[in-house]
């Protein structure tokens, strides 16, 4: 459960983010500690599910994508987002690298993803969840489409990062940084820890684990 605060900014928050934020987040996302990033984050995903398909929920510019096509070509690679302008730049991105024809991008809801059940041998997701109005009906819907002992696994910023992870951060690209994404964690209705551990409760999923992955926090989900 979100705090006042958090749901006050989560409701005039937009779910899908619209031009020019799009521009604004397409170069920043190029910038290396996002880009360094995608690269921890597909190595992570990699080893929960090495090959197969994988369905990127609010793929955004799609450079996690690009990553994931990087370290293991063989996989069947698609990203779905709710924005328009989000997905034109993917397409855009995906094009200059070549990869059109390999990674599919679509317009997409992470609370109705139109593919049939037991599809994606994982479904994951990176600083998008915080966004989602509906995230009970998004995660049941991961859960539908994966096949059964696939992995959800769900990246996002958390509004209460522990010091020792903001610390290790900070050692690898900057207290500047750090102290940029701490101020950031404010403007955006991100969850805290254990809001975020307790998400897939109410789901099909039942229960999940947590960890952190770089800044990041993942949030594990099994189908059984
Ligand atoms: C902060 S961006 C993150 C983009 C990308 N995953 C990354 O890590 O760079 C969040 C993205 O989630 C998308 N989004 C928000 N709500 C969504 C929803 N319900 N379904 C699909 N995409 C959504 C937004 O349009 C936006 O592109």
């Amino acid at each position: 459960m979100l705090s006042p605060a958090r749901r006050l900014l989560k409701f005039f928050h937009p779910e899908g983010i619209p031009l020019p934020g799009t521009i604004a987040y397409n170069a920043i996302s190029k910038t290396r500690v996002f880009q360094v990033n995608y690269e921890i984050i597909a190595r992570d995903i990699i080893y929960y599910c090495p090959e197969g398909s994988i369905l990127d929920i609010g793929t955004g510019p799609g450079w996690l994508l690009e990553k994931l096509h990087s370290a293991s070509p063989n996989l069947q690679l698609t990203g779905i987002d709710i924005s328009p302008s989000m997905i034109k730049k993917a397409k855009k991105n995906l094009a200059k690298s070549g990869l059109s024809d390999c990674i599919e991008i679509a317009l997409g809801n992470a609370s109705d993803i139109l593919c049939s059940d037991n599809y994606f041998d994982a479904v994951v997701s990176t600083g998008s969840i915080h966004h989602w109005k509906a995230p009970t009906e998004g995660l049941n819907e991961i859960h539908r489409v994966l096949k059964p002992d696939g992995y959800a696994l769900i990246y996002d910023l958390l509004s209460d990062t522990p010091l020792p992870v903001l610390k290790k951060s900070a050692r690898e690209f900057g207290r500047f940084r750090m102290l940029m994404l701490w101020l950031h964690a404010y403007e955006e209705p991100f969850y805290s820890l254990k809001d975020f551990e307790h998400l897939a409760d109410n789901t099909f999923f039942k229960k999940g684990s947590t960890k952190f992955v770089s800044v990041l926090c993942c949030l594990v989900l099994r189908k059984e």
